[in-house]
């Protein structure tokens, strides 16, 4: 049995919490309810009292138990915290980290998996500063379920309302799951690309923005990992609770990656490390009218190869990025690089692959089983690797 700490906002279909509460409950899980002082005027804290069995908190001060902080306790305790309904306030209070009511400070103070169900008139919901919040906190790691398109309170008709009962408690289900599911294990990820220096304000690199490994780190994080994250230079936030290293070049890569080998379960090399750096750098800029005529570059080393001639029952995951032949480049990799999984995707269309949301994957393991991932954010895609390496390291077994 968990504890799931469910927080309630003042948005008309607050009713539906209800119906989120004993779905958890009917799940064998313990339900604590934080209602804002709004959501407190909609509806008497009186009936979430009787349904979950505890005292509903709406006061960041209680004069009741002024030495207690309870919102440092319960974050404690608390497995998950599902947000349903979450006004448009909250979402925004929650991204800026504003923290003037217990929801709001519980929310900094919990480090559980975090699920936001969104109830909200559409102009709202669709307005560029929600969606602006919504992406800074799923980039922290905050899973949504995405509101409905119909009917809604103020009378419109549109997206905004809140999402089936049922589907937010399966998700909250999930996430309790995942949060296990790796636990005690150590999962090294590394993301972004590398930059191979000819001096030291130029040099030669690629489009990778860290978005796929920084998705897999967090992933792995959800379901219970300990994880390295080994990046190269990106502008994406790490996910919190990753142990973040920094590399520029691929052999500062390759040492630091070599470096947590040993004590690793799980590799994924999601990073797009250069395959060639420059044969010299000057330490010093070098002049233009100095500039060589010929630049010559050499090979980098292979951090994967190296990996797979040294794993130890590791569990090695490598990214292949094609733009031709697709497949039969992926299997020839996971030969060479004694691989356990390969990730392959085709990083010659629009809109996918290098520098965006959304990705397309064939998954390969070394039995040459096949799972497709038609296109889908990174988001997802991550899950869906996660559950690949899970059903191989359990059929291991
Ligand atoms: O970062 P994003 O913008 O989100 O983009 C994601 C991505 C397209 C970069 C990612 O999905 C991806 O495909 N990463 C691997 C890119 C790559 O280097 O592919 P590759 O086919 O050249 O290399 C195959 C594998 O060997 C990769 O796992 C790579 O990390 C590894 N490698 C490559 C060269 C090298 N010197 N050492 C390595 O370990």
């Amino acid at each position: 049995m968990a504890k799931i700490v469910l927080g309630v906002t003042s948005s008309v279909s607050l009713y539906k919490a209800c119906e989120v509460l004993r779905g958890f409950q009917k799940a064998g899980h313990e339900v604590q309810v934080i209602m804002t002082r709004n959501a407190a005027k909609l509806v008497s804290p009186l009936l979430f009292n009787s349904l979950s069995g505890h005292r509903t908190i709406i006061e960041l001060f209680d004069e009741d138990h002024p030495w207690s902080v309870a919102h440092i306790a319960l974050a404690k305790e608390a497995a998950l915290l599902v947000v349903a309904p979450a006004t448009a306030n909250i979402i925004a209070k929650f991204a800026a980290g504003v923290a003037d009511d217990f929801l709001s400070t519980f929310y900094l103070a919990v480090g559980a998996p975090v699920l936001i169900a969104p109830a909200m008139n559409e102009a709202m919901f669709l307005h560029p500063q929600t969606r602006d919040n919504v992406t800074r906190l799923r980039r922290r790691g905050v899973e949504f379920v995405e509101p409905a398109k119909g009917h809604l309170a103020c009378g419109d008709e549109g997206w905004g309302r809140l999402a089936e009962p049922d589907e937010i408690v399966r998700r909250g289900l999930e996430l309790l799951k995942e949060k296990v599911s790796l636990a005690g294990r150590t999962v090294l990820v590394t993301a972004g690309p590398t930059r191979e220096y000819l001096d030291p304000v130029r040099y030669l690199s690629n489009r990778s923005s860290g978005k796929m490994g920084y998705e897999v780190a967090r992933e792995a994080l959800l379901r219970g990992a300990r994880v390295i994250l080994v990046s190269g230079p990106t502008h994406e936030i790490p996910p919190a609770g990753a142990e973040l290293i920094r590399a520029d070049a691929a052999a500062e890569m390759e040492r630091e990656v070599l470096k947590r080998f040993p004590k690793s379960d799980i590799v994924v090399m999601a990073a797009a490390v250069a395959d060639f750096s420059f044969a010299a750098r000057a330490d010093r800029k070098i002049k233009k009218q100095a500039l060589p005529e010929d630049l010559k570059l050499v090979p980098t080393r292979d951090i994967l190869k190296t990996l797979g001639e040294r794993k130890k029952g590791q569990f090695l995951v490598g990214f292949a990025a094609e733009t031709d032949d697709v497949k039969a480049n992926a299997l020839k990799k996971i030969k060479s690089k004694r691989l356990d999984l390969i990730v392959a995707n085709d990083v010659s269309k629009q809109g996918l692959g290098f520098d965006a949301d959304d990705n397309q994957a064939l998954l390969i393991d070394a039995r040459g089983r096949v799972t497709d991932a038609p296109r889908m954010s990174k988001r997802e895609l991550s899950r869906v690797i996660w559950d690949a390496i899970e059903a191989s390291l359990g059929s291991k077994r």
